[in-house]
């Protein structure tokens, strides 16, 4: 098994210009040390530019959108395309993130074509999934996430699926300060596994990196990426703050 250690920083709508190229600023520096650990942050559309520029000599640095558009191009006021992205020198993008799929609707069919767009363009996938809080609470959160995962990505072939990082992150957790217990996480992320198993082969199961998202912070990160399928983290609200960030990336 040789699956690598990641965290990624998804900034949602927060930080100005300034606030941006402080941060990552901060970020390159602080994080220098840990090399062997994949960093990636998502910045704003407005500020990717200025991110991808200043992380150009990186080799383990990397940024990423927190969307794009399931369009190739054209009359699609407010939209951003793939090909954008990958013009600005954005290597991942974010697909499937609960805040989208519950304030902007987006249906499965669309994350299909978000991720083949991702793809023609280079950029690798983030895809996100998890359950809400009801769905825990009556025991459906296995099916919630089975049928999240192979509705999108039963539409893909197992030499895509390199490109892509999973992403659990249970919705009760996202932004509520709640995170998941180490056992919680551990016990989806190897269902996870097995599910990719399921669609792919065990090789992709043993490869795929799954990561942990939803109130994962400097206090708790070392626990959860203990977990033996826990392969790092998706940082919202602490990955604003530089030092946070940092101490999160330090608890491999
Ligand atoms: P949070 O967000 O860490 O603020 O809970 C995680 C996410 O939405 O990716």
């Amino acid at each position: 098994m040789n699956r690598k250690k990641i965290v990624a920083g998804n900034w949602k709508m927060n930080t100005n210009l300034n606030e941006a190229v402080d941060l990552i600023n901060t970020l390159k520096t602080t994080t220098k040390q840990f090399s062997a650990i994949e960093k990636i942050v998502f910045p704003p559309f407005t500020f990717l530019k200025t991110v991808t520029d200043s992380l150009q000599n990186e080799t383990s640095f990397f940024a990423g959108a927190q969307n794009c558009s399931e369009y190739v191009k054209g009359a699609y006021t407010g939209e951003v395309s793939a090909e954008m992205l990958s013009s600005v020198k954005c290597k991942f993008v974010l697909v499937g993130h609960s805040e989208r799929r519950t304030y902007f609707k987006e249906t499965d069919e669309q994350l299909v074509l978000k991720i083949q767009q991702a793809f023609k363009n280079n950029l690798q996938v983030i895809f996100c999934f998890g359950e809400v809080l009801e769905e825990r609470k009556s025991e459906k959160h296995f099916d919630t996430v089975k049928k999240q995962l192979e509705n999108v990505l039963k539409n893909f072939s197992e030499k895509d699926i390199d490109k892509i990082y999973l992403a659990y992150e249970p919705v009760w957790a996202i932004g509520t300060g709640e995170t998941a217990t180490p056992q919680q996480a551990q016990e989806m992320h190897a269902y996870v596994r097995k599910v990719i198993g399921e669609i792919f082969s065990n090789k992709a199961a043993e490869n795929i990196s799954i990561l942990y998202g939803g109130s994962c912070n400097a206090q708790n990160a070392k626990e959860l990426f203990a977990c033996a399928d826990v392969d790092g983290g998706l940082i919202g609200g602490a990955s604003l703050k530089a030092d946070d960030f940092c101490k999160i990336i330090a608890s491999f």
